[in-house]
């Protein structure tokens, strides 16, 4: 113990690092999701799937106010046909209009609405805000390896309720084995079974959890495919041009490196 605390206060350079490090025993899964590696893609259907756990069980607490309902549409992420995605704003959120002083059907044209009711955060990008991986000992180097893990983090999250409750001023709080500190002010909100997918897909919490998470991968980013393949093609020009310069290197240099007298 001792060792690990010295070795832990050698590499936590930042206080921040400090206090992520002290998080020690949270349990966060590795989850393998389709858009990891230099190659992946957003799963269409998973994503259409977590928009509809989204809509049906976590937008009673959690707004999505920064992200545009028109992107639902968007290739690369669920990629719903317009004339759905029309429909699906408009059966799901009403918008306040301020010049007819009342309330309208949402329209693809709005966001996500805000929602502050039951004091739960922004959810739009929380899959950025959050890190899944720390260690070794607050170092980080982990995310080197896995990535930040914000997915891996809020499917943990909601995966990682273990039945035990406590009261504490008045508010019940829920054991969680992925929650900083153990205890979370949300009820756990997936119980097996709760959403129906049209596809009969497996709705278990922990298929849930992660179809949620990966959809509110992909509302915290949304153009992470099209930054993959632009980070792709540098990396491939840069690598034809570091061969063409090694070779434009030796050509101008053979005359003088070749000569005897020298
Ligand atoms: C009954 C209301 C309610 C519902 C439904 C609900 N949440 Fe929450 N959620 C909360 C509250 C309240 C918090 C703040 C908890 C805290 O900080 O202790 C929270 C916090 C969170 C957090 C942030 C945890 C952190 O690290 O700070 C995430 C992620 C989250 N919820 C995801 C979801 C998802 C995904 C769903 C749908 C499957 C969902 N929630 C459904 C009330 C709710």
């Amino acid at each position: 113990m001792l060792k690990k605390l010295v070795i832990g206060a050698a590499l936590a350079l930042t206080p921040v690092a400090a206090v992520a490090a002290g998080g020690g025993d949270q349990h966060i899964e590795d989850f393998a999701f389709s858009y990891e590696g230099p190659f992946g893609s957003y799963d269409q259907n998973q994503l259409q799937r977590g928009l509809q756990i989204y809509t049906e069980v976590c937008a009673a607490c959690h707004g999505l106010k920064f992200v545009p309902i028109r992107t639902l549409s968007d290739e690369g992420g669920p990629h719903m046909p317009a004339d759905q995605v029309r429909a699906y704003a408009a059966d799901n959120f009403s918008v306040y209009d301020a010049e007819a002083d009342e309330d309208r059907p949402a329209t693809p044209v709005d966001n996500f609405p805000a929602n502050t009711n039951a004091g739960a955060p922004d959810l739009s990008l929380m899959a950025k805000a959050r890190a899944g991986f720390h260690g070794p000992y607050g170092s980080g180097m982990n995310q080197l390896f896995k990535g930040m893990g914000g997915a891996e983090y809020i499917a943990s999250l909601l995966d990682g309720y273990t039945g035990e409750e406590k009261t504490e001023a008045g508010t019940t709080l829920y054991a969680n084995t992925a929650f900083p500190g153990g205890w979370i002010s949300m009820a756990p909100p997936l119980s097996d079974e709760q959403v129906e997918f049209s596809d009969g897909h497996a709705n278990d919490v922990r298929a849930m959890s992660q179809d949620v998470a990966a959809f509110l991968m992909w509302t915290a980013e949304p153009k992470m495919m099209a930054r993959q393949s632009v980070g792709f093609v540098g990396v491939l020009m840069l690598t034809i041009l570091s061969v063409m310069l090694y070779l434009t290197n030796k050509r101008i240099w053979a005359p003088i490196k070749g000569r005897k007298d020298s």
